[in-house]
């Protein structure tokens, strides 16, 4: 009687309750039998057992420490141990709807698949990409995600933002276990640790020095082995903290390292150690990194954020690292080429401006790994694709205790095929290794280029009329590099040069101290006198003569006189920081090219040969001649302006 009543009592409080019972909600691994649940809400307690709708045992949660502060809360977390090894259970949180979670797989097990994603923020302030790279995520099925740092973004949006994250990520938390590094954007003065360390309860929990104060201490640094896999984290770069990781993450390889069930160890944090995007690779984590490879055959991985960008690298001291800062915040770009490092460093085997998850498949001797096309826009994309294709995939074969010093055979029977102005393909024979060839390096021209898992590879960043030289080399698991390749070569067919906008802005007489370079608008109007800047890296003409060139602009509002373009008598500007009062004027001696009428909701082509020579920075200004504005995509935007250089 008194048991129906309070269910009766329960029910009633759930009807007439808050607008969540439960959200939220989400779970981390805490040891091979042991999960932890965390969620917000009225519901006390969760219930779980081995078949739908059948919960055998239930958890009464207890408040975390430290307290999330990001709202009123309540916030719950509900440790659940003594479970089955490699098991599905059924869960529900209170009188919620019901969900899943499978426990770790045993000791050495191996087939199992992870994703990877950082630099992640929310639905409120990256709508149009944040979620549908959770839905990525979620469509992959994984059985944890590693999300390595800046996760909410809560210090520049808001505490709601905190919130507002783990119910975006719920597409995939309620199954698949959130395993988090922390980032820089966890510990900020407007946001700070007490945030996520209190959402989470993590395994094999570690204290850094000079982790801040307001959140001390623990759960600084974690590690767990998943089934033939440890997985180390590391902290940030507190005072300290990366020296006193060096030591103590060693031990923590050394042992498995010697252990029969662990084949590869994964290290994950926020910063990289490698990175030609906006953040560069921190000296001091490379050497850490760089030893930790160099003394441990099975560390191979090692899998970052910070730069808003993907980006893999060759093995480095035996660790392949992986960029996957594309969660869902916009990328990070720098003028000229969009990378901090424009010309593409040695080390970097494949680099892409496109957000997207990374998916890592275990198995037991080797390690597949995917750059899975996100959404399009949250800045230029630099590459092409379809939302959920593989831009980038590689392979990282187990060592085999080390040791290896043999290099596999020469790749033969290179062939090069222009297949098109600016693409070649290549094809070549295997190479044969004692351990087993790991890919390709891929040569043009004396420069390394790319690199490929198979024996084809393509080349797209060739330009038309042009004749290029290639080699192939092969690569083992432990580094161990062929001697190059006979060389083939091809000639491009004729085609025009397609050039992306470098730099544009918008200028306005009406605000001539205010920068307009981030907007995705360039707006041209008579009245008020508003007018933009565009610039082009020209290369690849070669001196040939130009039979035509057009500017190519993306119109978003139509106006009766789309305005007048001319060159400008410098290209000594630069997009963050131009403003109407320090743009170049229009070169006097330029001709003067008038765009036209121009519809809304449609490529504009205007015909300016006229205004190009040849290669060389092209720098435009283009003036209103309408109090009717026109308004064009920059570069900025998912449309930017293009420059199509026709050569013979
Ligand atoms: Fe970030
Ligand atoms: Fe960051």
């Amino acid at each position: 009687m008194l048991l129906h009543r309070i269910h009766a009592a329960l029910i009633l409080l759930t009807l007439a309750g808050s607008t969540f019972a439960a959200d939220e909600i989400h779970w981390t691994i805490k040891g091979r039998t042991a999960i932890t649940f965390d969620w917000r809400g009225s519901e006390t307690s969760i219930s779980y057992g081995l078949s739908s709708g059948s919960y055998t045992a239930t958890v009464t949660a207890v408040t975390p420490s430290p307290l999330p502060f990001s709202s009123s809360g309540p916030f719950r977390e509900a440790r659940l141990t003594g479970l089955l090894e490699d098991t599905l259970y059924y869960y529900r949180i209170g009188t919620g709807p019901e969900g899943t979670f499978r426990t770790p797989p045993l000791p050495g097990a191996s087939g199992f698949t992870a994703y990877l994603e950082a630099d992640i923020g929310t639905s409120l302030n990256y709508p149009s990409t944040m979620p549908a790279v959770q839905q990525l995520i979620a469509n992959g099925a994984p059985a944890f995600v590693l999300a390595a740092g800046d996760l909410t973004y809560g210090n520049a949006h808001g505490q709601t933002r905190v919130d507002q994250h783990f119910n975006d990520v719920m597409v995939w938390s309620t199954r698949a276990a959130y395993m988090p590094a922390w980032g820089n954007h966890e510990w900020e003065p407007s946001d700070d640790l007490r945030n996520y360390k209190g959402r989470f309860d993590l395994p094999n929990p570690q204290t850094s020095p000079g982790s801040p104060a307001i959140s001390c201490c623990g759960e600084d640094w974690y590690w767990f082995d998943y089934g033939n896999v440890r997985f180390i984290a590391y902290p940030e770069p507190w005072s300290g903290a990366w020296s006193d990781w060096s030591t103590r993450a060693r031990a923590v390889m050394d042992d498995a390292q010697a252990s029969a069930d662990i084949d590869f160890i994964v290290t994950f944090g926020h910063r990289p150690a490698y990175s030609s995007g906006h953040h560069p690779g921190s000296s001091t984590l490379k050497s850490i990194l760089d030893s930790l490879g160099a003394t441990h055959t099975k560390y191979v991985l090692n899998l970052n954020g910070h730069s808003h960008n993907y980006e893999r690298t060759f093995p480095q001291s035996g660790v392949v690292h992986i960029t996957a800062g594309g969660g869902g915040a916009s990328l990070e770009q720098d003028t000229q080429c969009l990378w901090l490092t424009c010309t593409q460093p040695s080390w970097s085997a494949f680099r892409a401006m496109r957000l997207g998850p990374v998916r890592l498949h275990f198995t037991a001797s080797y390690i597949e790994g995917s750059f899975i096309c996100g959404p399009p826009g949250g800045g230029t994309n630099d590459v092409a694709c379809t939302p959920g294709s593989v831009v980038d995939s590689w392979v990282i074969f187990a060592s085999g205790g080390g040791g290896d010093k043999e290099p596999p055979s020469i790749p033969t029977r290179l062939t090069a095929t222009a297949t098109g102005p600016q693409r070649v393909d290549l094809a070549w024979q295997p190479s044969t290794d004692d351990t087993g060839v790991n890919g390709y390096q891929i040569q043009r021209d004396g420069s390394s280029v790319g690199t490929s898992p198979t024996t084809t590879w393509t080349d797209t960043t060739v330009a038309p009329s042009t004749t290029y030289e290639y080699r192939v080399s092969a690569m083992d698991a432990a580094g161990n590099v062929s001697g190059l390749s006979d060389p083939a070569s091809t000639t491009t067919p004729a085609g025009p040069l397609v050039f992306i906008a470098a730099e544009d802005a918008t200028l306005k007489q009406g605000s001539p101290a205010r920068n307009f370079g981030a907007s995705p608008r360039l707006e041209i109007d008579a009245s008020p006198v508003e007018g933009a800047l565009i610039k082009f890296p020209v290369a690849g003409v070669n001196g040939r003569p130009i039979s035509r060139a057009v500017l190519r602009l993306y119109c978003n509002n139509g106006s009766d006189r789309g305005g007048e373009i001319q060159k400008t008598a410098t290209s000594s500007w630069a997009q963050g920081s131009v403003t109407w009062a320090t743009a170049p004027a229009a070169d006097p001696s330029s001709p003067v090219v008038p765009i036209g009428p121009v519809s809304s909701g449609r490529w504009i082509d205007v015909d300016v040969t006229s205004l190009v020579g040849g290669d060389g920075t092209l720098s435009l200004r283009i003036r209103g001649l309408s109090g009717d504005d026109a308004v064009y995509r920059s570069r900025e935007s998912s449309l930017p302006p293009q420059l199509v250089v026709t050569v013979p």
